[in-house]
Formats: structure tokens, C-alpha cells, sequence
């Protein structure tokens, strides 16, 4: 949490350069034969894409920057440290997180839990072999191409990162693509209003595909900490195009 601010002031100061490199067109101060020298515009939100191209931050210390999506990955020796049980966060067991996340979990929790709208755990961390036991099963019940939709191939997954988390409601162990749109169950409400005060963003949000690779999980959360995900809340963007707008659309590393 002690990057934070720096972290949203890189954001902030990097959101104004794409914008500034989009549309500007500079005149060189003495232009050989009077040339028009363009900038070239910074790199449009790719599409989604297939491949296994190693994510730029791709280091376990660099969780809050690390892009993953249907083309980037983690290598399969990331590991991340410090992984601690749910219970940790006064959640049901059974489950790894970073310990890095728990207080703000402790607290989305309890405030959660006395607004009616307890949360549970459903999935947290996953090890690169479980994400390829996930993603199987899903080829076993759907097929791999509707499997792509909704599950990420292993090396790709957030939750491999150790800071993403499945909820569900308190109250039920209901699959959460059975419900038409878990958001708007009284815990996933909560969730969708309140989750990022705790440093908590949905990752795969209701829309536009193209912006998030998968289909809408209303139940999928990542962790950034507060002041980040204040600063994205209030911009709108999602998890993928702030991650690429603010560390990787740059072709020069920060
Ligand atoms: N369901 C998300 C995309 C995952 O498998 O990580
Ligand atoms: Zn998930």
C-alpha cells in the first residue's frame, strides 16, 4: 500500500500522456524540407487475441501491474508469496490469498456481513494445475471454444496471481453462473456498490467483451488497494484497459 500513491499518480500522469499522444501532431521546430512530424498515437486496448505472450509485469511483487488476459501470461514458475488462509480475513476456509489482501478482505467482509449482504469464498488463489483442471472441466461440460469464454487457459488466470477471489452470498452455495446475474442478489449488490471502497475491482464487468476477454462474472473480484481502485472507479475503466493504458500500452517500460 505504500506504492499507492505513486501508483495513481503514474496512472494519472500516464492516462494525460495517451490522451496528449492521441491527438497530437507536432510541427519539428526546424523541419527538414518543412516535414510534418507525426507522434504516433499510443496503442489502442488490443483485441482479445489467443496466444501465451509473458505480461510484462510479470513478477510476483508486481501483482498490482500485472496484465493477464487471453493473450498474456504469468510463466508457470510464478508463485506467489505469503499466501495465507480466508479464515484470516474472518471468511470460510479453504482458501489462499495473499496476506497483503486481508485486512481490506477482513473489512469488505464485516461491513458486508452487517449490511445483510454477507460474502463467502468461492475461489481464491489457484495454482497453474488447478487452473488446468478448471479449464478441462469446463472443455468436458461446454467445449473449448465456449470454454475460452468463461474460463482462462492456465498461465492466464488472476486468480493464479493470488490476489482475485470468487465470492458468493453468505447465505448459499448456489453455482454463480446458475443465477441470471448474480449482481443482483443482495451480496452481489453489495459487491458491485461497495467492493472497490475496500480495494476491490470487478474484473469481468457487463459489456462490451472486447474490453474484458470474458463473459460478465459478477462474482470475480482482484485486488489493488484502495487508493486504486478509488482512482478507477471514478475513471469507469475496466480492470484491463487501466492495467494497459496506465503500465503496458507504453512501448517503453516505466
Ligand atoms: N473465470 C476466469 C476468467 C478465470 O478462469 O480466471
Ligand atoms: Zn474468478
Amino acid at each position: 500500500m505504500r506504492n499507492e500513491g505513486r501508483d495513481t499518480g503514474t496512472m494519472r500522469r500516464r492516462y494525460a500522456t495517451l490522451l496528449a499522444l492521441c491527438v497530437l501532431q507536432v510541427t519539428a521546430a526546424q523541419p527538414a524540407l518543412g516535414a510534418v512530424r507525426t507522434v504516433t498515437a499510443a496503442r489502442a486496448l488490443p483485441e482479445c487475441r489467443y496466444d501465451d505472450v509473458r505480461t510484462r509485469y510479470h513478477e510476483p511483487s508486481e501483482w498490482r501491474r500485472t496484465l493477464l488476459d487471453t493473450f498474456y501470461k504469468i510463466p508457470s514458475s510464478y508463485v506467489p508469496g505469503s499466501l495465507v488462509s480466508t479464515e484470516r480475513a474472518s471468511l470460510n476456509g479453504g482458501y489462499r490469498i495473499r496476506r497483503a489482501v486481508i485486512e481490506d478482505l477482513e473489512a469488505l467482509a464485516r461491513t458486508a456481513r452487517a449490511a445483510g449482504a454477507g460474502v463467502a469464498v468461492q475461489s481464491a488463489y489457484r495454482s497453474f494445475a488447478t487452473q488446468k483442471r478448471v479449464f478441462q472441466s469446463w472443455v468436458d461440460q461446454i467445449g473449448y471454444e465456449e470454454a475460452l469464454k468463461v474460463s482462462a487457459r492456465p498461465g492466464h488466470s488472476e486468480h493464479r496471481l493470488g490476489t482475485a477471489i470468487d465470492f458468493r452470498s453468505a447465505k448459499s452455495t448456489r453455482a454463480l453462473w446458475d443465477y441470471d446475474d448474480w449482481a443482483t442478489t443482495e451480496s452481489g449488490r453489495w459487491m458491485k456498490q461497495h467492493a472497490w471502497r475496500y480495494g476491490w475491482l470487478m474484473t469481468y464487468t457487463n459489456g462490451d467483451k472486447s474490453e474484458t476477454c470474458y463473459s460478465y462474472e459478477p462474482w470475480h473480484y482482484r485486488y489493488f488497494g484502495r487508493e486504486t481502485t478509488a482512482a478507477v472507479h471514478e475513471s469507469g475503466m475496466t480492470v484491463r484497459r487501466y492495467l494497459w493504458e496506465t503500465y503496458h500500452s507504453d512501448p517503453v517500460a516505466p
